[in-house]
């Protein structure tokens, strides 16, 4: 009976991994969610088994990386329960026994810390009194918790001049985890600031993880790697307790090595949530939708998708990967889909326009609401927590300077800083241009006068605008496509207007299935 069940379960996804042929040596590396799931009903693997796989290969191997924070102390017993409650026929679904990691910023109620990558918070009495919403969807679903993945310190919002450290920026360093690195070139970086979180899925040293994106932290990181990353409308997915950058625009998301992966975890957190009110904006929040239902061979046929070349594409750094790119075009013509070339975003420049405010609209906007948010996050930590606001933040940098300052400052903390507050009329007149020129004016204009379901552009990790996408709350998915002269990879991206995620997952996984771009990195 519950051998039937999860195998119903996989093959409601006609994925082709059951024809295989039966072969009792499970294959670790590269396994998918799937591949997993049908190891688990045909009984020649446990969750245990494959967490112990995972942690030795950490043990192994991470010293070169430096992707994880911590494991989670209790994960043989997580992995044990699951285990026994499938063996009892207890099944929850697809996540079920299957291990996920989780950036440093989205708090677990159970032993590990959630710091944001500051030592600030890495403490006994900062750690977070219960689980985020997204950790407690996770449990529900079966899920794991695996740990906590490193990520560039804030999300990179203690500065934007990393030129003092390794990479010569400040992505993928933390006073918490020192300098993480790329896991197809470690002379790279990982990109950021979900860089972990993509470092670990990419070496299959977990099944998955959730990072979160501000502005391209989950889909830069996810492109670099070799991975799928969504970036879902901000609301889809609950923000409770997850450390803040900005309440318009942070949201979390899945990062996994299919598209396949990456819509079972949104399907299992996706969802409305009383403690985030912005999860009751979706036109039907009370419905859950089924996104692996979208995962269709031929979902780009008949779809109209726009080239915003002014800028986006106009900008693209790589020559090489520049040819990979307009190659990747063709793919979609080829796959059935009406190119609309080029499809111009008519307020791009005013939006990328560096003398507004503090340093251009999304920038101002992110400074004002840090400030705010990220006190509102701090009020929820016990008491004896210390750190209560930005100013504490400050300090305590100023006071662990040797740890926490040896390669950059905290220029835009004190920039958010100087900050007033969100009734100050500057504030709001900037939140209101942020979305009218972002929506409105901007992605909305050209999406009605093409008639297009999406936009297609490159991740360029060399040049990153602020994106009207994100901007507007609006989603995106990276894909990987090629893979760059110093061996590490690069992707593109399709985004769409709020809610649209089934267009999305249709368009990637088309693509993903006829292009078939991942490669996993050798480990060093
Ligand atoms: C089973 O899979 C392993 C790993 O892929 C392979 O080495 C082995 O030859 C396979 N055995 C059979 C009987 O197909
Ligand atoms: C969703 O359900 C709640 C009750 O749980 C109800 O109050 C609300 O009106 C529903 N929203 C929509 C859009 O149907
Ligand atoms: C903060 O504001 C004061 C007064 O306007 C200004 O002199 C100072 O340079 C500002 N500091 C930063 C870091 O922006
Ligand atoms: C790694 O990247 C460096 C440039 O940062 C390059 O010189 C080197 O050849 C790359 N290594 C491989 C194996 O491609």
């Amino acid at each position: 009976m519950r051998t039937f069940k999860a195998l119903t379960l996989v093959s409601t996804l006609c994925l082709s991994v059951l024809a295989a042929g039966q072969n009792d040596t499970f294959q670790f590396e590269e396994a998918s969610i799937l591949d997993i799931q049908t190891a688990f009903s045909r009984g020649t693997l446990t969750s245990r088994q494959l967490v112990q796989w995972y942690v030795d290969r950490i043990h192994e191997h991470d010293h070169n990386y430096n992707s994880i924070s911590e494991m989670n102390p209790d994960i043989f017993k997580l992995a044990d329960k699951a285990d026994a409650e499938r063996k009892a026929g207890r099944e929850h679904g697809l996540l079920h026994g299957i291990p996920i990691l989780l950036k440093d910023n989205i708090a677990t109620g159970d032993q590990m810390h959630n710091t944001a990558g500051s030592l600030a918070l890495y403490s006994e009495e900062c750690k977070p009194t219960r689980d985020s919403t997204i950790a407690s969807k996770l449990r529900k679903a079966g899920a794991l918790i695996f740990g906590k993945a490193c990520m560039s310190e804030w999300a990179n919002l203690r500065t934007t001049d990393g030129s003092g450290a390794e990479y010569k920026d400040p992505d993928g360093w933390s006073g918490r985890c020192g300098q993480t690195h790329n896991a197809y070139n470690i002379t790279r970086s990982p990109s950021g600031s979900s860089g972990g979180p993509a470092v670990a899925v990419a070496l299959n040293f977990v099944t998955a993880s959730i990072g979160t994106d501000t502005d391209c932290s989950i889909i830069a990181p996810a492109a670099i790697h070799g991975l799928v990353g969504i970036r879902p409308t901000v609301g889809l997915i609950s923000r409770d307790l997850v450390i803040p950058i900005s309440h318009s625009q942070d949201t979390p998301g899945p990062m996994a090595k299919s598209v396949t992966d990456a819509a079972i975890m949104l399907e299992a957190l996706a969802g409305k949530d009383p403690r985030d009110p912005l999860t009751n904006m979706p036109p039907n929040p009370n419905k859950s939708i089924k996104y692996t239902r979208y995962l269709k061979k031929d979902g780009l046929r008949g779809a109209r998708i726009g080239i915003p070349r002014h800028l986006y594409w106009e900008k693209f750094t790589h020559p090489e990967e520049k040819a990979v790119a307009e190659q990747a075009i063709e793919k979609l013509r080829s796959l059935g889909a009406t190119i609309v070339d080029p499809a111009d975003i008519p307020t791009a420049d005013q939006i990328n326009d560096p003398s507004y405010g503090l340093g251009g609209l999304e920038f101002t906007l992110l400074n004002y609401e840090f400030k705010q948010d990220v006190k509102a996050y701090l009020s929820n930590l016990k008491e004896q927590c210390p750190m209560k606001d930005l100013a504490d933040l400050i300090q305590f940098n100023k006071d662990h300077a040797a740890e926490e300052m040896p390669y950059f400052k905290q220029e835009v903390f004190e920039i958010a800083q100087n900050t007033t507050d969100l009734n100050d009329p500057f504030y709001k007149e900037t939140l209101r241009l942020n979305r009218e020129l972002s929506g409105p004016k901007g992605i909305d204009t050209v999406f009605k006068q093409y008639n297009l379901d999406a936009m297609f552009v490159p991740v360029d990790w060399g040049f990153f605008p602020p994106q009207p996408l994100a901007m507007a709350g609006y989603p995106q998915i990276s894909i990987p496509v090629g893979i760059d002269q110093d061996g590490v990879p690069f992707g593109m991206s399709f985004y769409a207007r709020a809610y649209d995620e089934p267009k999305l997952i249709k368009y990637a996984y088309a693509f993903e299935q006829a292009t078939k771009a991942r490669r996993p990195p050798q480990l060093l």
